[in-house]
């Protein structure tokens, strides 16, 4: 693949490359880095942007003047480097004051912190220049049925969104908030589970208008779920604010994989979304944010291994995306899309100016024998895929 530049929107997660592989069964394999070391690096190797948590640039109970002290560095070395700083997130899921959650914590006092700690960084979202603002609620939900008035617990999520969407309208922060959907892990069951729970939610907001999703590949995947279906309709909600690319293998612990490491040709399909919209909707809302990869370098893997996994998940987009165009371009596949009718869905189902009563007083002529005997070719169509993707 081309070697990535600025202008792919390309952008890291700083607690990514900077995972120094510690997990529930093992110590750190590799050392940690400074922030802004990871930061030179990235741009470096062709990102656009960062982004991080507020205690991955400085520790949970740093003082004022470290937090600005730090922030401070790595904004100059963001600056240097010409990486911008797209995204910024808390981390309300490490500290063990975290354990039964933030926003939806059981004890009142907790959610108080939580929520004080959220809107610190939102305003350090907004001195970075970030334009998203990612809310992942890893600790919210429980592993024991009994330990949770869901009604309540939802009731709790709806006022904390409402009362950090509220603050940025009322600071006149440029941000939006991104619900960052996953089923499980660290708990047992995790509220907002999936991309449509976390829609669901949002409907519900006073200050909903400014609050959309941020879909991790292997999030979905987790559940069993398709990526790009979540991709898709968060797009047609108009909903599609960030996306953490990355891998998955299956219904299994969270993996962050390389992006494509994963199912490769379900990362095809998102590439093709990402990259050339909705094959029978050249109108439709397409997404234009960051490339956001949100991976971990594999715990086997020294600092060599850390660059190279990062540069492997810009070098399979770029290679996908070529693929996905070639697809697109293909006259084969123009006609297969056609024969499939996937370009007919686009058709509304009844006529302009057309009442149900119309639509009831005479059946078309329509013979439902001759209709289910149509071919689809949608096998043809996943083959011509298959084929570009490796051919
Ligand atoms: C995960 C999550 C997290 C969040 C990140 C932002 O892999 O479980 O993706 O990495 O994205 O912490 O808050
Ligand atoms: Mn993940
Ligand atoms: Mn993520
Ligand atoms: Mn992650």
């Amino acid at each position: 693949a081309r070697q990535p530049t600025p202008d792919d929107r390309f952008a890291f997660g700083l607690w990514t490359v900077g995972w120094t592989g510690v997990d529930p069964f093992g110590a750190a394999t590799r050392p940690a880095l400074d922030p802004w070391e990871y930061a030179e690096r990235l741009a470096e190797i062709g990102a656009w942007g960062i982004s991080f948590h507020d205690n991955d640039v400085f520790p949970f109970d740093a003082a004022e003047a470290e937090k600005d002290e730090r922030v401070a560095r790595l904004r100059k070395a963001a600056d240097r480097a010409g990486l911008v700083i797209e995204m910024v997130t808390t981390n309300t899921f490490t500290h063990p004051v975290f354990k039964d959650g933030g926003l939806t914590a059981n004890d009142r006092s907790v959610r108080r912190f939580a929520l004080r700690k959220v809107l610190r960084a939102v305003d350090l979202a907004a001195a970075a220049g970030a334009t998203t603002f990612v809310m992942w609620g890893g600790r919210e939900g429980g592993e024991y049925d009994g330990s949770k008035d869901v009604y309540a617990a939802m009731e709790r999520y709806r006022e904390g969104l409402d009362t950090v969407a509220g603050y940025i309208k009322s600071e006149g922060h440029d941000l939006r908030i991104a619900l960052e959907p996953k089923p499980n892990e660290p708990r047992g069951d995790i509220f907002l589970p999936t991309v449509g729970h976390a829609l669901a939610l949002i409907a519900e907001l006073e200050h909903g208008d400014i609050v959309g999703v941020n879909p991790e590949t292997g999030h979905e995947q987790m559940a069993g779920l398709n990526y790009t279906h979540a991709l898709g309709q968060a797009l047609w909600s108009g909903k599609l604010f960030h996306i953490d690319l990355n891998g998955q293998r299956g219904l299994k612990y969270d993996q962050d994989l390389v992006f494509g490491h994963g199912d490769l040709m379900s990362a095809f399909f998102t590439v093709d979304l990402l990259e050339n919209g909705f094959p029978g909707h050249p109108d439709a809302p397409r997404y234009t944010g960051a490339r956001h990869f949100d991976y971990k370098p594999s715990r086997t893997e020294y600092m060599d291994g850390v660059w190279a996994s990062a540069k492997a998940c810009m070098a399979t987009y770029l290679l996908l995306a070529e693929k996905a165009r070639a697809f697109r371009a293909d006259p084969r596949v123009r006609e297969a899309l056609e024969y499939a009718g996937v370009t007919e869905l686009a058709t509304p189902t009844l006529g302009a100016g057309e009442t149900v009563h119309d639509l009831l007083a005479g059946d078309d002529g329509f013979d439902a024998g001759r209709a289910a005997e149509r071919d689809l070719g949608f096998v043809r169509l996943q083959q011509l895929a298959v084929e570009h993707l490796i051919g």
